[in-house]
């Protein structure tokens, strides 16, 4: 069998790549710590293997509807500080000790350290914004950290919920991932000063490739290995999380009462299990879901969104930008890791 190497999300950054280089730059050109500790701590964070997808896909809205300013480059530069410091708070509040295939700053360094070096990448994303200058992205921005608590607090109120619904798992997947994608692409038409419609296409372009992103992720939690992902699986289900697989095995037309009896007992053994002792009940719960027809329901659901994502472009001009804006909400089928 010939194996064809799949194209990464970033062999569309293509047209940006420029852009991007100044952008990492602009990651650490923030104020220094005096704390060497803190220096630490962001300098690993910065350089911990990241994709850049949420800089890309902002400068990638701003080439397709107009051009790539300073100002859109710091705006990136801000979207990625404010994705790392969510990650060294979530990964306090998951106890986690592993992500992208690295020990987190909470397992080596503690908690307070991490929640700490999380903050000081907000107050420095919001000095970038200050520079910036313009009063709307420092509003948009302001409703992403809005969201993210919103959404992560949501995910706190519903987990270990049998009953958990889809209107709680849109509103914690809008903004816990798809709201920092939109407030990139809004503030690349802000900064090309295009018309409001316009901006919130746009905008509306980045709310349906995240939840995309956030429904292939959720998939990935039962269909990836430890070592593609960089961290444990079924992570989701261990802290009581109902994701989009699970939701729609449970509305599965062929469930019956005893398939549903069965799928909660799975879910009750994995919630918060040690590895080892629910191997039994992931293996049975994965079998279910794919007799079920809920991976497959995944991955038409996560196809709906980029195909939402792709019907919000279709106002801007046709361009290399506009085109790899595409194929990086149609690679999000084919993410592995
Ligand atoms: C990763 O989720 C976490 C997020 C996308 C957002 C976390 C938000 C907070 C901790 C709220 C406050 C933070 C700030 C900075 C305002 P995940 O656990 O589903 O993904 P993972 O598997 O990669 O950890
Ligand atoms: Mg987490």
């Amino acid at each position: 069998m010939s194996s064809v190497a799949q194209p990464t999300v970033s062999d569309f950054y293509a047209p940006v790549l420029n852009s991007l280089e100044q952008v990492k730059h602009r990651l650490v050109d923030v104020v220094p710590p005096d704390s060497q500790l803190l220096a630490m701590t962001l300098h690993q964070s910065l350089h911990s293997g990241g994709k850049y997808l949420r800089p890309a896909v902002t400068l990638l809205s701003g080439l397709a509807t107009g051009q790539v300013t300073d100002k859109l480059e710091e705006v990136a530069a801000v979207s990625e500080m404010i994705h790392i410091a969510t990650l060294l708070h979530d990964d306090v509040l998951d106890d986690a000790d592993l992500r992208r295939g690295k020990q987190t700053v909470r397992a080596q360094w503690g908690n307070t350290v991490s929640v700490l070096s999380g903050d000081y990448l907000l107050a420095q994303a919001s000095l970038k914004l200050a520079n910036v200058g313009i009063i709307r992205l420092v509003s948009v921005f302001a409703h992403v950290l809005a969201d993210l608590c919103d959404g992560e607090v949501e995910q706190i109120r519903s987990s270990f919920d049998l009953e958990t619904t889809w209107e709680s798992y849109y509103r914690k997947t809008i903004c816990k991932t798809a709201s920092l994608f939109a407030a990139g692409c809004e503030s690349a038409g802000v900064l090309n000063s295009l018309p409001e419609p316009q901006i919130q296409a746009l905008r509306e372009y980045g709310k349906n490739f995240g939840i995309a992103f956030q429904i292939v992720d959720d998939l990935l939690d039962y269909t990836s290995s430890e070592a593609e992902m960089g961290k444990p699986v079924l992570g989701d289900l261990r802290q009581g999380l109902l994701n989009a697989p699970v939701l729609l095995a449970l509305d599965a037309s062929t469930l019956s009462e005893t398939d549903r009896q069965a799928l909660r007992q799975h879910m009750e053994v994995i919630f918060q299990a040690e590895e080892a002792p629910a191997k039994a009940a992931a293996d049975a719960l994965k079998a279910m879901l794919v007799d079920l027809g809920a991976i497959e329901q995944t991955v038409q659901l996560a196809e709906s969104y980029v195909g939402r994502a792709l019907e919000a472009l279709s106002f801007a001009p046709a361009s290399e930008a506009k085109t790899a804006l595409e194929a990086l909400a149609s690679s999000v089928l084919r993410r592995r890791a």
